[in-house]
């Protein structure tokens, strides 16, 4: 199950990377603004952090400038994963861009006909949004379930990159089901390791050692 670190927050990529819990990253416009950070800057220096793929969005609504886009993403560096929305024109542009040797995720994904067109358009990782749908009382995770089965089904070798995880049973569920890659902001990856009966036992363990007297160091 690999972790992509979904954030353009450099510091915080870097505290996850150091315990080998970043296999990737991705960026989107919202995340960039947020980061207050300049895109092509705060992606070069991500991309030379992190050596799995780091996603960073076109901003381009038409086939071409999304391949112009694209390409000028793409030359930061080798691990970059260029983002295209699932339109037909982020399908022409998803087709163009592999076919020249880039990695391209294809995003905003709510289908399974969706994820099935981009990779037909040799989509190197599909980004179906868990979160998003759940918003408006849909199931995402059904969404991951059913594009895991179509995948297979055919043989399929686009990722699965679950988005869009709003929290911990996100994460326990997508693998559950097989998603290839989770992509999550770290404080939900950092949530992970919370649970109450590792607090209490750990407790014990320490009044118990107290009374013993004793020293490890
Ligand atoms: C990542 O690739 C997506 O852009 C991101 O997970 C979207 O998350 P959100 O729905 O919480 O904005």
């Amino acid at each position: 199950m690999k972790f992509f670190i979904d954030t353009a927050e450099v510091d915080a990529i870097a505290e996850l990377h150091a315990l080998g819990m970043a296999d990737g990253v991705t960026t989107n416009p919202s995340l960039i603004m947020k980061s207050g950070r300049d895109i092509l800057e705060v992606t070069k220096e991500i991309a030379a952090m992190i050596d799995g793929p780091v996603s960073a969005e076109v901003i381009a609504t038409e086939a071409g400038a999304m391949i112009e886009e694209g390409r000028k993403l793409a030359a930061i560096a080798p691990n970059i994963a260029v983002k295209v929305p699932l339109t037909w024109d982020g399908l022409k542009a998803c087709k163009a861009l592999t076919s020249e040797g880039n990695l391209v995720n294809v995003t905003l994904c709510f289908s399974v006909n969706q994820a099935i067109l981009a990779a037909k358009a040799g989509a190197t990782f599909v980004s179906p949004f868990i979160g998003r749908l759940d918003d408006i009382n849909l199931d995402g995770m059904e969404l991951i379930a059913d594009i895991r089965t179509v995948y297979d089904n055919y043989g399929f070798e686009t990722q699965i990159l679950a988005a869009s995880i709003r929290s911990v049973n996100h994460m326990a569920e997508a693998g559950r089901i097989g998603a290839d890659v989770v992509t999550a902001p770290p404080n939900v990856i950092k949530a992970m390791v919370n649970h109450p009966l590792t607090d209490k036992g750990l407790a014990a363990f320490l009044s118990d050692w107290e009374k013993t007297g004793q020293k490890i160091l």
